[in-house]
């Protein structure tokens, strides 16, 4: 059975972001037929501007980044909360994938939102407005797909997330969450 890749964009620029080590953690506990990529840091794509939107003339990292979701069966995004929304790096990756209009590479593509912030309920305003997003850019919005640790910076100062039961056990969840939905998509 080939492997259902999924490719993980992290929504924190920082090199020692707890959400980056989250992502590690998720690829970490990824179960054997699945494989998870962690997308390079999205700092390097240029602001979404449709003068640079030219077919042949994408920016590379832009055009990187819309080959990656391309190949990937599922797109998970792993995010913080910046100011109650979605940081600004991370909404840049989905207005970039979200065109061609109609033809982009989230068009379709079976999505989920996770993520830790320091907030008390781990950035779930930051999570839904991504999932609005990325769903009025013609993603399939995976809703049951949920994890929003509190406390980031507090909570993984000293463990990484890999060695946080409570989180291994949560991702778990998720990847049970992502199978279902590939279960009722296939019937
Ligand atoms: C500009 C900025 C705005 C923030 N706004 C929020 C917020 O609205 N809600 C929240 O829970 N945390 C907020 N935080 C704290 C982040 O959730 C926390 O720093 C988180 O650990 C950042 O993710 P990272 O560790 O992956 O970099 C904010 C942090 C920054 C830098």
């Amino acid at each position: 059975m080939s492997k259902n890749t999924v490719l993980t964009l992290v929504g924190s620029l920082r090199a020692g972001s707890t959400n980056l080590q989250l992502a590690e953690a998720i690829q970490l506990n990824a179960p054997e037929q699945v494989d998870v990529i962690i997308h390079e840091s999205l700092g390097n794509i240029p602001f979404y501007n449709e003068d640079l939107d030219i077919e042949g003339q994408v920016p590379a990292a832009a055009a990187a980044l819309r080959a990656a979701a391309n190949d990937a069966d599922t797109i998970l995004l792993v995010t913080p909360e910046h100011n109650g929304t979605v940081p600004a790096s991370l909404k840049n990756a989905i207005d970039w994938l979200s065109r061609p209009f109609g033809a982009g590479a989230l068009a379709g593509k079976p999505t989920a939102v996770v993520g830790t912030a320091f907030g008390q309920f781990g950035g779930v305003w930051a999570q839904d407005e991504a999932r609005k997003a990325v769903g009025i850019a013609g993603a399939q919005v995976l809703e049951d797909v949920k994890l929003a640790v509190p406390g980031s910076m507090v909570r993984f100062a000293e463990v990484h997330p890999k060695d946080d039961a409570e989180v291994v056990e949560q991702i778990k969840g998720v990847f049970d969450a992502l199978a279902a939905a590939r279960t009722a998509e296939a019937a």
